[in-house]
């Protein structure tokens, strides 16, 4: 799967979103998740995010590794939609992306 990481923590560019022909990459107030199930790894996602926020998984950098938990654990409840424009933003984070503090990221 892909991972998004610390660059889109409040910036949200959603670029990403558009480019996703499964449309697996799922929003949230400060950041987008990918979902490791429903993701098919076509890599369309990772050139265009501005920020450079998406990484392949084994490619993640070792300083952002919590976010491939985080991406995963996103889901634990939501468990797998099967399409994120279907189900629309969601109204909180994971609790370590929600307590990261503003501005630092
Ligand atoms: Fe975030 Fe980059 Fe997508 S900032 S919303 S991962 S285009
Ligand atoms: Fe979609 Fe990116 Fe995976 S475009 S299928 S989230 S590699």
């Amino acid at each position: 799967t892909y991972v998004i990481a610390s660059p889109c923590v409040d910036v949200l560019d959603r670029a990403c979103v558009d480019e996703c022909p499964v449309d697996c990459i799922y929003e949230a107030p400060r950041m987008l998740y990918i979902h490791p199930d429903e993701c098919v790894d076509c890599g369309a996602c990772e050139p265009v995010c501005p920020v450079e926020a998406i990484f392949y998984e084994d490619d993640v950098p070792n300083e952002w590794v919590h976010f491939t938990s985080a991406n995963a654990d996103f889901f634990a409840e939501i468990g797998s939609p099967g399409g994120a424009a279907r189900v629309g933003p969601y109204t909180s984070d994971v609790d370590a992306i929600a307590q990261l503090p503003r501005g630092e990221c």
